[in-house]
């Protein structure tokens, strides 16, 4: 065990991104337009689901909780990397960080929880299309929501408690730009083997599971399609799956780059930028590539900004 004498640490300095100081003005700019890009983009996407009665499905409304979770994992991070950049001391509380942790480990799993939902929505309306509303019951629709949301708690509760047991000791600046996991417990002077056990295991099951199932989805997918193979068959196939598919690949394309690959010598510089992805570029992609590709999207679109004088009637 550390020492008891040692005074705690109260407060940690985020490093930040290896950013020279004549470019700090234009990444700023950069960033702050991202992140409006990604409050706006969703925000827009929330809107016109909750507006559009044609779009009250349960792909939409999980995709409604998809953009709303984007929202929430950019704000946790982003909101703080910009004004640290802007700050002399860029300090942020113990109880700051420990906060920090929590919500970026709830948005993260719920990203990759609601992700499989909507794997087994797209199986279920391929493969069984004409029960599909009667497997996809907003009950089911909603239990698999709240299940998502208390297994996540859990898990990112569980995180959080065994990095509150860990002792800070004189060193107190993390080599990155938000409280991240690891870097915390590099940090630490305490015994972190429990952590980093916890951290392998339930980090396996969190994302091997839920990529391991929307796998699945897909195989059960295009084998279906390949019984009956016709062009419209897979063309229809194609258009419902094309945009969750993409979205998957943005999501699991970095985890997989992050983890898999070996890190050379400067792994900081790595991790920050496979970090400003996921937690920047990825939420704010999901909007577009949702809406871009959709008709449905862009008919509510229309429909929602061109009966303007009529009140909203839902
Ligand atoms: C999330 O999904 C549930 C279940 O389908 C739905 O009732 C709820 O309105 C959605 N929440 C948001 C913010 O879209």
């Amino acid at each position: 065990m550390a020492g008891r004498n040692q005074t705690a640490v109260t407060e940690f300095l985020l490093q930040g991104l290896p950013i020279e100081s004549e470019q700090k003005n234009l990444f700023y700019a950069l960033f702050l337009v991202m992140y409006v890009t990604t409050v706006l983009g969703n925000l827009l996407i929330i809107f016109l689901i909750r507006l559009d009665s044609q779009l009250h499905t349960p792909m939409y409304l999980f995709l409604s909780n998809l953009s709303f979770s984007d929202l929430c994992f950019s704000s946790v991070t982003m909101p703080k990397l910009l004004h640290n950049m802007q700050s002399q001391v860029p300090s942020i509380p113990y109880a700051g960080c420990l906060t920090q942790m929590y919500f970026f480990l709830f948005f993260g799993d719920l990203e990759s929880f609601l992700l499989v939902a909507m794997a087994y929505d797209r199986y279920v309306a391929i493969c069984f299309p004409l029960h599909y509303t009667t497997i996809m019951s907003p009950k089911l629709c909603l239990s698999l929501v709240a299940l998502s949301w208390g297994l996540i708690r859990l898990h990112a509760m569980l995180h959080t408690l065994l990095m509150a047991r860990l002792c800070f000791c004189a060193d107190n600046v993390i080599p990155h730009f938000f409280c991240d996991m690891s870097a915390l417990l590099k940090l630490s002077c305490s015994d972190t083997q429990v952590n980093e056990l916890v951290i392998f295991i339930m980090g396996g099951l969190i994302v091997v599971i839920p990529f391991l199932l929307i796998i699945t989805s897909y195989a059960r997918i295009v084998s279906s399609i390949l019984k009956v193979p016709s062009a419209r068959g897979i063309r229809k196939a194609f258009s419902t799956c094309s945009s969750h598919l993409a979205v998957v690949s943005l999501f699991y394309g970095t985890v997989i780059v992050l983890y898999l690959c070996p890190s050379a010598d400067n792994s900081t510089v790595k991790d920050m930028v496979m970090a400003m992805m996921y937690t920047v570029v990825t939420p704010m992609l999901n909007p577009f590539i949702y809406s871009l590709r959709n008709r449905d999207m862009k008919g509510a679109l229309g429909r929602v900004f061109c009966r303007k004088k009529t009140p909203f009637s839902v």
